[in-house]
């Protein structure tokens, strides 16, 4: 999720927009830009790091920083913090990115889907590209498109993309203007007093004017001192209303929640959109060309081994799921903290995947280094680029979250998800252990994902809210599920341990007999995983048992077989239906906020428990 602002107006900007970029820190980056119009040409400095650094390079008299030399106060500009997805982390990929005469430069957050099939075209149309990036297709295609009107370059740019992104862009020629457009990626603009901000979320500008405009999807926006023109794709004009934005700098840094979990859980959709987009492509087949995994290896695969810590261990044993049901690869399952002690037997002809959205947790990198040494392939999941891992690591597949600030995973562990049901379906095709039409089938089932937990955040938040207020106060929860149902319990009796401190326990349904049943009694809350499964009928049955010991049931169902499940449980949260094996990424939503709502409840900082830290760095 990478930060863009642009200004066009009367004051010097350099200054206003590096200022912007720092009002943009929280969305996390690993690299940072800045392009002025300076005396009808554009002076730009990157850096890699963070914003001092770009401040220092910005300020190198004589140095590469131009900007800092060129006196003449600029007023117009863009800036840009970057969330590394596409090309490493680099002063070269980092934005601003400029056409072939360096007339046009652009900075862009999100992902162009199509980028690989513009890139060959326009090199072999004699463009030059001096970036790994997606994102710099876009100022050659304006350059393609220029025919001396700004905006129409960039209408037409925009209707050759493919993804969800939104980018800013400007033209030495035309040093009064900055034309925007947007698709799917938040884009605003900040209206002044004879000078116009954009920019991908409201604290850029904040500090300068409250006056905003909304963009829609698919909207360009064209930009001067005076104000924002509005237009479609076919250059049809759009009037829209200006609003007055009453938050303060901290809600503006949330987007208006009053937590960056909460935030987060809402940001779960773009969450797997971003991670499955540019992979999953029109022929419904999984593209992991980014994998240095030889399909040879791939298919005389005998073994994996998924090592991870707390929530991305849960994310695994969904993962071992999907490879299992589709790739029909053994897939063995181990808390890192335990694997790299326990002596294990791994070695050539294996392949280890850790999971880690931080990339930098200490049992789960030396898990994967042990593997390593003992001559295991191992593939890193990660949501960092530039974390050790990927040092550790044979090949890398990123997840593409976000910065996730609140300690809690949430949106991390949806991708991470995605990223586990990517890799199985490629494993599939690349092994042929599926037939093509099932494969398709279950790409658009994986693209339909993100609108599904959209309409559980949406519709289901009321209801769960309304749970959690008669049960925040107790004392205890059961989890309980079966077959891939389990993970979820798992994952959800741990959200709420760690933001509530209520002792919650999630267990195996059929292990009820075994023992855990003893702990029931009237009061006693279990929530029980009932999504559909291959052994539906079966967790049917155990909630039977439960519910026969009074104890208050609350189950959650997949559309359409809420009826079986509300006959054995005291309430009922219904989410989307869809494959089988895909029923975690939408049935975690509702675990989610319920332990949200009931930390809150009890008046708790849901953002930074006690005792815990994001990233555990510490053996
Ligand atoms: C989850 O909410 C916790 N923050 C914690 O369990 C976390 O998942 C674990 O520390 C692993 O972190 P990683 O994914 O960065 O390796």
């Amino acid at each position: 999720m990478c930060g863009i602002v642009g200004y066009v107006g009367g004051r010097p900007c350099r200054d206003l927009l590096i200022a912007g970029l720092e009002k943009l820190e929280y969305r996390g980056y690993d690299s940072a830009g800045i392009s002025l119009i300076v005396d009808g040409r554009i002076e730009s400095v990157r850096a890699v790091g963070n914003l001092a650094n770009l401040r220092a390079a910005v300020n190198q008299p004589n140095g590469n920083g131009a900007v800092a030399v060129a006196e003449a106060p600029s007023t117009v500009g863009l800036a840009h913090t970057r969330w590394a997805t596409h090309g490493r982390v680099t002063e070269e990929n980092a934005h601003p990115h400029g056409d072939c005469e360096d007339r046009i430069h652009i900075v862009l957050n999100g992902i162009v889907e199509n980028h690989a099939e513009l890139h060959r075209e326009l090199e072999a149309e004699g463009h030059r590209f001096s970036s790994e990036t997606d994102a710099e297709i876009v100022a050659h295609l304006i350059e393609r498109h220029d025919e001396g009107d700004l905006t129409d370059a960039v209408r037409r740019a925009f209707n050759d993309l493919r993804g969800h992104y939104a980018f800013v862009a400007m033209h030495s020629d035309h040093p009064g203007q900055l034309v925007a457009a947007r698709r799917e990626c938040p884009l605003i603009v900040g209206l002044g007093e004879g000078e116009t901000f954009v920019a991908s979320a409201i604290p850029a500008f904040l500090a300068e004017t409250r006056k905003v405009t909304l963009i829609e999807n698919g909207e360009i926006v064209t930009l001067d001192s005076d104000g924002a023109a509005i237009s479609d794709t076919d250059g049809q004009p759009i009037a829209r209303e200006t609003e007055e934005v009453t938050w303060d700098e901290d809600a503006a840094e949330k987007s208006g929640f009053p937590t960056f979990m909460l935030k987060e859980i809402h940001e779960q959709p773009d969450a797997v959109a971003e991670t499955i987009a540019d992979r999953v492509h029109d022929d419904d087949r999984v593209d992991l060309d980014e994998l240095d995994l030889d399909e040879g290896f791939v298919s005389k695969l005998r073994r994996i081994v998924i090592v991870a810590c707390g929530t991305s261990y849960h994310a695994g044993l969904v993962g071992r799921y999907a490879i299992e049901q589709w790739a029909r690869i053994p897939v063995e399952m181990d808390i890192a903290s335990e694997y790299r002690y326990r002596d294990p037997v791994v070695g050539e002809g294996d392949l280890v995947i850790g999971i880690t959205q931080s990339g930098e947790t200490a049992d789960t990198l030396a898990a994967m280094r042990l593997a390593r040494e003992r001559g295991a392939t191992v593939m890193g999941v990660t949501n960092i680029m530039g974390s050790q891992v990927t040092r550790d690591s044979d090949t890398v597949l990123y997840t593409r979250a976000g910065l996730e600030i609140g300690v809690a995973a949430t949106k991390t562990f949806v991708s991470q998800v995605a990223a586990m049901y990517l890799f199985g379906l490629w494993l599939a095709d690349v092994r042929g252990s599926l037939e093509r039409a099932e494969i398709a089938r279950l790409v658009g089932e994986l693209k339909a994902l993100p609108s599904k937990i959209d309409e559980v955040i949406d519709a289901g938040d009321e209801r769960v809210r309304a749970i959690a207020r008669t049960h925040y106060e107790q004392r205890f929860f059961l989890y309980l599920g079966r077959n891939i149902g389990l993970p979820v319990c798992l994952e959800g009796a741990l959200k709420l341990k760690e933001i509530s401190y209520i002792p919650t326990d999630a267990y195996a349904a059929g292990e009820m007999k075994h023992g855990p049943i003893a702990l029931l009694d009237e009061s006693t809350p279990v929530i029980c995983v009932v999504t559909d499964s291959p052994v539906m009928e079966k967790m049917l049955s155990n909630v039977a048992e439960v519910r026969a010991r009074g104890a208050d049931v609350i189950g959650v169902a997949t559309d359409g077989a809420e009826a079986a499940v509300s006959a054995v449980a005291d309430q009922t949260i219904v989410v989307p239906r869809t494959d089988w094996v895909m029923q975690p990424i939408v049935a975690i939503v509702p675990l989610q906020l319920l332990a949200y709502h009931i930390a809150r409840m009890n008046g708790l900082n849901v953002d930074q428990p006690r005792n815990l830290a994001k990233t555990v760095t510490v053996e």
